[in-house]
């Protein structure tokens, strides 16, 4: 097939022969199973021009609310145009530089990080991406203790790299490669008698999300961070806050953790202190003791060619200086309460959907009765111009993390288009909702390969009667 995709420009419209040819392209180099995942929940939208929340189908030609942001990656919006500026300034001048080269554009950005960090954090490693930088702070945390357990917990994730997949509490996406890195011990989150209980001489360190995303919006409480804190001291072992997904501005703080005023030794950062435009990480620790003297003993315990890049630091200074000089957690702290409001009210009116509505700023989750309810949303939503994702592991849930400078006027459309959905979704249930006490229908529905299934032979049922419809239109 000859492919016209690399000739396109990418704010243009497309026609459904050219989507047809990507998707085809895509599941031939790419993803098979990925396609069929996407186009059951209405998920497989290609993304043309992006703006602020929004991005554009090119088919359909309709705006949507991204509220999945690649989970937390477009907190500063899509395609913001400051940042794209501070990249096309910075490639006139720099590369990404030399890895281990003295960088001024490198101490700008550690400078100002380092300033706006949680207290006591005054140090910093750069790191390629999120699980990388799990991974040096899980190194760190061995090499300076000289101790081995890591405890992590339930359903946690830190990424798809060695020792953060080994940190990832979900079988789901362990169990095809095991034997992981061994040391590795998980417990509930939230739960700090069995933290206590597992966290002993030999344990290194404690790694949690102050917010556990992936795993579904769980918030940790105050006195969980409080806790954990006070067993770390008193043990001798290091804490370290994976902030990859809730920091800068997310959670309605700048990092997750400075509600509870509780600081790690280590946390990481990742996504969109890249502001989506280029990316970088980064592991920051305190600069006190053990941890200081291993990395000054061991100054390449990591090494990253691509993390803390000349591009990449003058792009992410950018990112920092924009969220501090719009105040963005506030904006994060005001939207997420009406949504979460909203979302509540909706789950009084609609308890046969509605589970529960839990989270914190703008990162917020929703999680339905059912699980297959999660793709029936998805595609309800998009439906009404919102980009959301069920979670790929816990359908049930789905969570709502749009750009943190979202506007009043659009978070009306967000809630409006949920209220839609939730609608739409009545008219279906009188069918699915009996049928799902049918003894072993509810466990098939459930199913994600069911849902998969089912859910994509309804869109190819829809897309033959758009094709038809469009042929007779035609005549
Ligand atoms: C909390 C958390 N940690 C780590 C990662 C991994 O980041 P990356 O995909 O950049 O390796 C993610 C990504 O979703 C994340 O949400």
């Amino acid at each position: 097939m000859s492919s016209q995709c690399g000739s396109r420009s990418l704010s243009a419209a497309m026609s459904r022969d050219e989507v047809r040819e990507i998707v085809t392209l895509f599941e031939r180099h790419i993803n098979r199973g990925q396609v069929r995942y996407l186009r059951a929940g209405h998920l497989d939208v290609m993304e043309s021009q992006r703006h602020g929340v929004h991005f554009t189908d090119p088919i359909s030609g309709r705006r949507l609310i991204d509220c999945f942001s690649s989970a937390g990656s477009f907190n500063v919006s899509r395609h913001n145009p400051l940042v794209v500026k501070a990249l096309e300034e910075a490639l006139e001048t720099y590369d990404m530089g030399a890895f281990d080269r003295l960088s001024e554009a490198k101490i700008l950005l550690a400078e100002k990080l380092l300033a706006m960090a949680p207290q006591g954090l005054r140090r910093i490693r750069f790191a390629a991406g999120g699980g990388d930088a799990v991974d040096c702070a899980i190194k760190m945390a061995r090499g300076a203790t000289g101790r081995s357990k890591i405890l992590a917990t339930v359903k946690a994730y830190h990424g798809h790299t060695g020792f953060a997949l080994s940190a990832n509490g979900k079988q789901h996406y362990r169990h095809y490669c095991e034997p992981l890195m061994p040391g590795f011990e998980f417990v509930p989150f939230n739960d700090l008698a069995a933290m206590s209980e597992r966290a002993d001489a030999g344990t290194a360190a404690i790694i949690i999300e102050p917010v556990q995303g992936e795993a579904g919006i769980f918030v940790g409480s105050d006195e969980y961070l409080k806790g954990l804190r006070r067993i770390c001291d008193e043990r001798g072992i290091v804490l370290i806050f994976d902030e990859i997904q809730t920091g800068f501005g997310r959670t309605g703080r700048l990092f997750a953790c400075q509600h509870s005023g509780v600081s790690p030794d280590i946390m990481t950062v990742a996504k969109s202190m890249g502001g989506g435009i280029f990316p970088n990480a980064a592991v920051l620790f305190r600069d006190s003791g053990i941890l200081t003297d291993f990395v000054e003993n061991n100054p390449d315990f990591h090494v990253s060619f691509d993390g803390g890049s000349d591009l990449g630091c003058r792009v992410s200074l950018k990112v920092l200086e924009y969220i501090e000089s719009m105040r963005l957690w506030e904006n994060a702290e005001k939207m997420g309460s009406r949504l979460r409001g909203a979302l509540n009210e909706l789950r009084e009116a609609n308890p046969k959907i509605i589970k529960e509505v839990r989270g914190i700023g703008l990162m917020v989750g929703i999680e339905y009765i059912h699980e297959f309810m999660g793709p029936m949303m998805s595609d309800a939503l998009a439906r009404h111009g919102v980009f959301a994702a069920y979670s790929g592991n816990a359908p049930q849930v789905m969570r709502f993390m749009a750009p943190i400078t979202i506007s009043d006027s659009e978070m009306d459309a967000l809630i409006d288009a949920v209220r839609g959905a939730i609608k739409d979704m009545k008219t279906l249930l009188p069918l699915a909702l009996p049928a799902a006490k049918i003894p072993g229908v509810l466990k098939l529905l459930n199913n994600e390969r069911f849902q998969t299934s089912l859910f994509g032979a309804l869109r190819k049922i829809e897309d033959g009667a758009k094709a038809v419809g469009g042929m007779l239109g035609r005549k």
